[in-house]
Formats: C-alpha cells, structure tokens, sequence
C-alpha cells in the first residue's frame, strides 16, 4: 500500500514538471513587449489587403470579423510562433487531457490516443507522459500533422478560416517539420515505438491509417474543411466511453465549432458538450 502511495505521488509530480516544462513555465515570463512599427507596418499591409478581398462578403460575421480586426490583433498572431513552449495550451488544456486520459484507462476504454494537428508536439508527447505515468503499456499515441502548416481554405467554404489564413501565412501557417517533433519527443525521452507519426494532410492520411480503436481525439487544427476531415475519417473508430476534445470550438475568428455543430447534428450525436475554457469544449461518446 505505501509503495502504491509513493507510486502515485511519483507518477503526479512527473506529471506536474512535463506539464510545467511544456508549457516553458520554469522561467519567469517576459513582458510581452508592444507591437514593433515594422511588425506593425506589417499587419496594416495583410490587413488592408483582406480587408479589399472581402469587402463585398454577404455574411454578417465576415463582416464583423473584418470591423474587429486591428494591427496590433494580427501582430498577436504573428508573434505566436516565437512563443518558447512546445504546445499552445496552457494549464486548463493539458488538465482537461489527463482528466480524459484518466477516465478511460479507469474505465477501460478501449483504444489509443491521438491529437490532429501537433505543430511542436507539446500535447502528444504529454499524452505519452501520461500512459507512461500512469502504468500503461499497451496504448499507441498517433500524431497527425501536414508536418508543412495549416492548409489553405477555401473561401466559398469557410471565408473566416480563408482570412486567419492570410495572417497565420505571415509565419508560415505554424509550421513545424516532423523532424522538429521526433526531435521534442526525445528531448522529453518519450519517443519510443508507441508513438506513430501520420504525416501529411488528413483527407489523404486519417481514413487509411492503421488505427484500430480511438479511446481519445484531441482536434487542433482550426479550420472547418481540416476539423470536418478528422471527425469523419475518426469519429467511427472512437469507442463508447471515449472523448472527443476541440480546441477551437470557442475561438471567434475561426469555423472549427462550425464544423463541429454541422457534424454532430448530422449524426444526431447528443453526447453533452462540455467547455474547458474560452476555446476548448469535449463530449464523451455515447
Ligand atoms: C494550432 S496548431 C496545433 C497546436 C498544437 N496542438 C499544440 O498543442 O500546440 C494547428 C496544426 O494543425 C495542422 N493542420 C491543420 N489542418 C491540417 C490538415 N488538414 N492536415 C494536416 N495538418 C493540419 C497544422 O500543420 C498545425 O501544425
């Protein structure tokens, strides 16, 4: 009983430094310094440009998206990959991950984990760290990425998608090389033969992947054609009991909910959507 105690007090602190660590939380936070005149000339430059394509959008939130856009709002989305972390979430985001990955081990849900768009791997490699921590050594963790950045949408689809992207393009629609990834899977020594790459876009990967069973997808890809992809070619695998968590369901500018809502009332899927925070929101499958 008491080496089963150390274990568990063990396996939590692990858990505490990874989730610390991936989230570049042991060294003070710098100020965000205010947006630089050349970052700013910057983003009046793509935000003139967008604003000319769209002027004469129908939509009303096209157009309410275009009146909320400032320079120093596109700075904010440039400076997001120079962060210094290995994921874009912060502490609710990998909280709401282990509490998942909790339930279905104790539940025995059967199936792996994965998450559809990595960028840096933060939260694959902590879904790893946490079926190492937590004594399981079956579950593979599958990690689906482009490997190349966020895919160009289509404007007739889904125009506020179309519009991020002009932004985001400024820094290379989040790019990050599966070498980068491998590399951060090791930095962590989590990168083992339980760790299987999907590299490429998902309408030609995620349907033909060998997965068998899904216990876990975590979406975090932020656009609707790549969130509508991923739901279609995975959600038949998820098992009963298993989650499915959306990272952009929350976000204003860009159509992840869209497809998300479109999804579920199409499949008459009920199970209770949950938010996590301002972004994030999951549901168990029933
Ligand atoms: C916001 S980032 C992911 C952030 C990451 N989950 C984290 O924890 O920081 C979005 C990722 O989705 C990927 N992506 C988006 N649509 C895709 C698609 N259709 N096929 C493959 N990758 C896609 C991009 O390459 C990018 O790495």
């Amino acid at each position: 009983m008491r080496g089963q105690y150390r274990q568990q007090l063990l396996a939590r602190s692990y858990l505490r430094l990874l989730r610390d660590s991936l989230c570049n939380r042991h060294y003070p936070r710098q100020e965000a310094s205010p947006p630089h005149p050349t970052e700013l000339r910057q983003a009046e430059g793509v935000l003139a440009e967008v604003r000319r394509r769209f002027a004469d959008h129908p939509e009303a939130q096209v157009k309410h998206v275009l009146r909320q856009l400032t320079p120093e709002l596109a700075v904010e989305w440039f400076r997001r990959n120079s962060w210094q972390a290995y994921t874009l979430l912060d502490e609710s985001g990998l909280d709401n991950i282990q509490r998942c990955t909790w339930e279905v081990l104790e539940k025995n849900v059967p199936g792996d984990l994965i998450e559809c768009g990595v960028w840096r791997g933060g939260s694959c490699i902590f879904m790893r760290g946490l079926l190492r921590a937590y004594g399981d050594g079956r579950r593979q963790v599958w990690v689906a990425d482009s490997f190349q950045g966020l895919p160009q949408p289509d404007p007739q689809v889904s125009p506020l998608d179309a519009i991020a992207h002009e932004f985001l393009r400024v820094i290379g629609g989040l790019r990050c090389s599966q070498e980068e990834v491998i590399e951060n899977f090791r930095r962590f020594d989590l990168l083992d033969r339980r760790v299987r790459f999907l590299p490429g876009w998902f309408q030609e990967t995620l349907g033909s992947a060998p997965i068998e069973r899904l216990a876990l997808i975590r979406l975090d890809a932020d656009y609707y054609e790549s969130t509508r992809q991923a739901l279609e070619a995975l959600y038949p695998k998820l098992s009963p009991g298993g989650f499915v968590i959306v990272d952009d369901y929350g976000s204003a500018g860009l159509e992840a909910r869209r497809a998300v809502d479109d999804f579920r009332r199409q499949r008459s899927i009920r199970g209770n959507l949950r938010g996590v925070n301002q972004n994030i929101a999951y549901w168990e499958k029933e």
